[in-house]
């Protein structure tokens, strides 16, 4: 009986640790589909600001890239995306050292095509 309490103060202590170390990905404009050429920011909030988190992104050309490596341009816990290409398509995260993973973002960016 006294190991199972010990196991549950476990758990327990396990589960606080995990809600305090989370981090969520929030896009700026608020959206999920986009236009050739629009402005994008993506940002990792997180509750322990020492945690280090890394923005990712899978699209259909590479996988697990990070913010700067060939895309986007890194701005404190943000990532800017200064023009949009359907290229940038995919789904974006941010993930810790220890490989905690926030909630994902599918992201499509079309061609605004003017009707003639
Ligand atoms: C990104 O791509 C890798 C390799 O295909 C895959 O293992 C991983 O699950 C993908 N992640 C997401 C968030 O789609």
């Amino acid at each position: 009986m006294k190991e199972t309490s010990v196991l549950c103060l476990l758990f327990l202590i396990s589960l606080l640790s995990c809600s305090t170390n989370q981090a969520r990905l929030t896009v700026s404009p608020s959206s999920s589909q986009f236009f050739q050429y629009d402005f994008v920011s993506l940002s990792c909030e997180e509750d322990d600001s020492s945690a280090g988190w890394t923005l990712r992104r899978n699209t259909s050309k590479q996988e697990r890239t990070q913010c700067g490596d060939g895309w986007g341009t890194p701005a404190g816990s943000s990532c800017n995306i200064r023009y949009t290409y359907p290229s940038d398509s995919g789904v974006y995260w941010c993930e810790s050292r220890e490989g905690t993973v926030s909630n994902m973002v599918h992201l499509t960016v079309t061609v605004l095509t003017l009707p003639d």
